[in-house]
């Protein structure tokens, strides 16, 4: 049997406009998926029968990374799904990992290019930032130019991302997801099409590049007011995209007092916002006073291990 684990991500700048060759900021969270491979009679997934269908990032990652006899999968996540966090890539980069660790073929650049693959064959993802922020851990920058720090390039038709290593201090952020699930692809589409036809839709775009690589900055000097001041400029800028939601107002209106910035993360229509702050607890609490769900996280942990048995 093989098993790796692999943790959930946040996205603290640059969510949409990544999509359009500008630069992304993620980082790991302290919270992982488990996956676990063993050669059986039959392909099953946590003890049933493997269907497409229903185990589609599973299924995808067997289909991109094995050739061998039958494995039964079984899979433990501490990453609360729909909830912005990454658990999708999480499942699959740990499923790839150990597949790769089976066939004695574990790299990290590999596990990220075929995890990227399969997000995007199952719900044809438009960046890798998800996937290499899971495998890489701590931070990543993702970025159209190669920079200090480079990892790996990822291409996808005409598309090409480069991604970094991002240093990243101990930082504790809430999450609070708003109950509101809001499907990635068509936020992406009414983005694009805004962007596509409104001159204030790509300075927006223009706008967040150039906040990514402030906030990478600040990120790695661990400046917290100054990261938040850039959260709450993304935040502006992801609403003028229109991908801002009454759910979402709620939730930062509850707690901004008591935070340095706070703002969407990931693709926002509901999803979850992310707040930097010192008071984690009141924080949690008056999110969920409001009918949020409040998760604190602590980043920039490691990407995927492959655990020892
Ligand atoms: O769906 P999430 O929370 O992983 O974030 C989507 C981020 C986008 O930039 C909107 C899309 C992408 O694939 O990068």
């Amino acid at each position: 049997m093989r098993s790796c684990s692999a943790p959930g991500k946040m996205i603290l700048f640059g969510e949409h406009a990544v999509v359009f060759g500008k630069p992304a900021l993620a980082m790991a969270v302290d919270l992982r998926v488990k996956a676990s491979v063993n050669v059986s009679d039959q392909y099953s997934v946590n003890g049933h029968p493997m269907r497409a269908r229903h185990h589609a990032y599973i299924s995808a990652a067997l289909d991109e990374a094995w050739d061998g006899p039958p494995l039964s999968v079984t899979t433990k996540s501490s990453i609360p799904s729909g909830s912005g966090l990454g658990s999708s890539a999480a499942v699959t980069v740990s499923t790839i990992g150990a597949i790769l660790a089976e066939r004695g073929q574990f790299d990290a650049e590999r596990v990220a290019r075929k995890a990227f693959e399969v997000e995007y064959l199952v719900q044809r993802r438009a960046s890798p930032t998800d996937t290499s922020a899971s495998t890489h851990g701590s931070g990543i920058l993702v970025s159209p130019d190669r920079l200090d720090g480079f990892l790996w390039r990822i291409e996808k038709g005409t598309q090409e991302w480069n991604i970094h290593h991002c240093d990243v201090r101990k930082l504790t952020f809430v999450v609070g997801y708003t109950g509101v699930h809001a499907p990635t692809g068509p936020l992406v589409q009414k983005v694009k099409e805004f962007v596509e036809s409104d001159a204030e839709g790509r300075k927006a775009i223009d706008r967040i590049g150039e906040i990514v690589m402030d906030g990478a900055d600040a990120v790695a000097q661990a400046d917290k007011p100054r990261l938040g001041a850039l959260m709450r400029e993304n935040h502006s800028l992801l609403c003028e995209l229109g991908v801002g939601h009454p759910s979402i107002d709620k939730l930062i209106e509850s707690c901004s007092e008591m935070c340095y910035g706070e703002k969407i993360t990931g693709a926002g229509g509901g999803g979850s916002i992310i707040a930097l702050t010192d008071a984690p607890k009141d924080v949690s609490e008056a999110i969920s006073a409001v009918g949020g769900r409040p998760i604190i996280v602590r980043v920039g942990g490691s990407g995927v291990l492959v655990e020892r048995q």
